[in-house]
This record gives structure tokens, C-alpha cells and sequence, in this order.
């Protein structure tokens, strides 16, 4: 009885095989499929004005928070030390400019920081236009680095205050000993 039905046992078990490896085992498996969907959506569906979907809010919520931007903060904090302290003081204004739409860019994003970032820009940075006195962008102005270094250790005061009263306590800005940028990038006007 076995002997008579063995060939026929061996193609069953060939073709579950063939059947297993097909459409299991093989098969790539459609991680993205729901977000692949939406996008292919998007598309079609693109300059569409019945066409209304969380688009605006999927891009929202990808774009970059106070961590994110903390990081850029930082980096440029330490630049506009070192280009001072080198006598570059247009790259100090530039990355100063730069760090306040960093900020600016946090105001948005986080709008429940805005009024301490706000705050922390008039009190510290200044403004591009009439900065106050003492701020980083008036010692800068002015190219005076005395009052610059002054301007800079109570900006580092401010940063931490509001570290300390979002509940970040834990992270303290230090200047570093060495900037992390190439040193040439910090070489005066006349390359000194
Ligand atoms: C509005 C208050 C506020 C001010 C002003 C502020 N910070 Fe922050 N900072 C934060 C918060 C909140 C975080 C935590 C990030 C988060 O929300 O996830 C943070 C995080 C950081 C981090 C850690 C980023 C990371 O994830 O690695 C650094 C570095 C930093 N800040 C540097 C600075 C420097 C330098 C200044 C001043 C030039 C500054 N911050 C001013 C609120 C502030």
C-alpha cells in the first residue's frame, strides 16, 4: 500500500514545498506597505483642491524639535566664542544671525518655549537691529572683546537658567576648551 502511493507522497511533498517557498518564505514582506500607501496617495492625488488630507500634519510632526535644534544652538554658541576670540568678528555676527533663526526656528515648532526663547534673545543675544547694551550682538558691534566676554559668560547663565527651569538641570552648556571647528575657520582678517 506504502510502496504504492510513494511517488505520489513525493510530489505532495514537493509541490508544499514549492508552495511554502513561494508564498512565505521568500515573499518580501511589505514593512513600509502603510506608509508607501499614503505617499502614493499624496501623489495621486497632488494639486487636487477637493483632495484634503493630514498631509500638513504628518510634515509638522517631522519637523525638528528644541533637542534638534539645541544641537545646532550649542555649536554655534561655541563658534561665535571662537571667531570673537580670533578677532573675526563678522563670523561671530554671522553665526550669531544664524543661531537667532535657529531659534526662530524653535519658536515654531515648540510654541510653548516661545516666550522664554524670546526673552533669552532681548536679554542676551540682541536683536539685528538696535541691540541692547551688553548684549552679545552689541559687543560684537562694537568688536570689543572685553565686553564681549562679559556679554558671553551671562548668555551662558541665561542658557542654563532655562535649562534648570524646563526641567533640564541636567544639561549644562560649558564652553569647550577647543572649538570643534577647523581652526583656520577662525583666523582674522588678515589670516592671523
Ligand atoms: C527656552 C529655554 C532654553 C534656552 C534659552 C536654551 N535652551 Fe538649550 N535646551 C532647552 C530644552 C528644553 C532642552 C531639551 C531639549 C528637548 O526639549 O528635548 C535643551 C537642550 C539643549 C542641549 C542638548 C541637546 C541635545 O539633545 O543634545 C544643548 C547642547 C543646549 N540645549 C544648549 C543650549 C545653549 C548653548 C543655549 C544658549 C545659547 C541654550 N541651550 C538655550 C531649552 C533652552
Amino acid at each position: 500500500m506504502i510502496r504504492k502511493f510513494r511517488s505520489l507522497f513525493f510530489v505532495l511533498i514537493i509541490l508544499s514545498l514549492f508552495a511554502f517557498v513561494n508564498y512565505g518564505f521568500l515573499k518580501p514582506q511589505p514593512i513600509f506597505a502603510e506608509a508607501y500607501t499614503q505617499v502614493q496617495t499624496w501623489i495621486n492625488n497632488y494639486g487636487d483642491p477637493n483632495f484634503s488630507d493630514d498631509k500638513l500634519k504628518v510634515l509638522g510632526d517631522i519637523q525638528p524639535g528644541l533637542g534638534v535644534i539645541m544641537q545646532e544652538i550649542g555649536r554655534r554658541f561655541t563658534a561665535i566664542y571662537y571667531a570673537a576670540r580670533a578677532g573675526n568678528w563678522d563670523l561671530a555676527s554671522y553665526e550669531l544671525k544664524e543661531l537667532r533663526e535657529a531659534q526662530e526656528v524653535g519658536e515654531i515648532t515648540r510654541p510653548k518655549r516661545k516666550e522664554a526663547l524670546v526673552a533669552f534673545e532681548e536679554s542676551f543675544l540682541g536683536g539685528a537691529e538696535n541691540p541692547s547694551e551688553g548684549t552679545l550682538q552689541d559687543a560684537i558691534n562694537k568688536k570689543n572683546f572685553l565686553a564681549f566676554n562679559k556679554s558671553f559668560k551671562s548668555a551662558i547663565g541665561g542658557c542654563n537658567g532655562c535649562h534648570q527651569s524646563t526641567g533640564f538641570s541636567f544639561i549644562k552648556y560649558r564652553l569647550p576648551v577647543k572649538s570643534e571647528l577647523p581652526l583656520q575657520f577662525f583666523l582674522n582678517e588678515e589670516g592671523k
